[in-house]
């Protein structure tokens, strides 16, 4: 899966949801997350974000790791939609970028 990571919170800006050709890119109140079983590693997302928020799981930088866990944590109380522009926004974010 992808990650997106700290430099997208309070700045979502968006323009990963209109690449991802499976929908799964999330919207929650601080930032949007990735569905780990939902998103197929296309990596369209990755060079569209104007911050670089969004990283390959296997180069997540040490200091983003809690953003692993906080989108593995939402979607663990969430779990799969399917498709995030049907299931609208999230309303919430994981506890640990609520907590930032
Ligand atoms: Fe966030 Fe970048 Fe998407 S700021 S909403 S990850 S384009
Ligand atoms: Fe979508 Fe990005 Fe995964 S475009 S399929 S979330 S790599």
């Amino acid at each position: 899966t992808y990650i997106i990571g700290a430099a997208c919170v309070d700045v979502l800006d968006r323009s990963c949801i209109e690449e991802c050709p499976v929908d799964c890119i999330y919207e929650g109140e601080r930032m949007l997350y990735i569905q780990p079983d939902e998103c197929v590693d296309c990596g369209a997302c990755e060079p569209v974000c104007p911050v670089e928020a969004i990283y390959y799981e296997d180069d997540l930088p040490e200091s983003e790791e809690k953003f692993r866990t906080a989108a593995t944590q939402l979607f663990s109380e969430i779990g799969s939609p399917g498709g995030a522009c049907a299931f609208g926004p999230l309303k919430r974010d994981a506890a640990v970028v609520a907590s930032l």
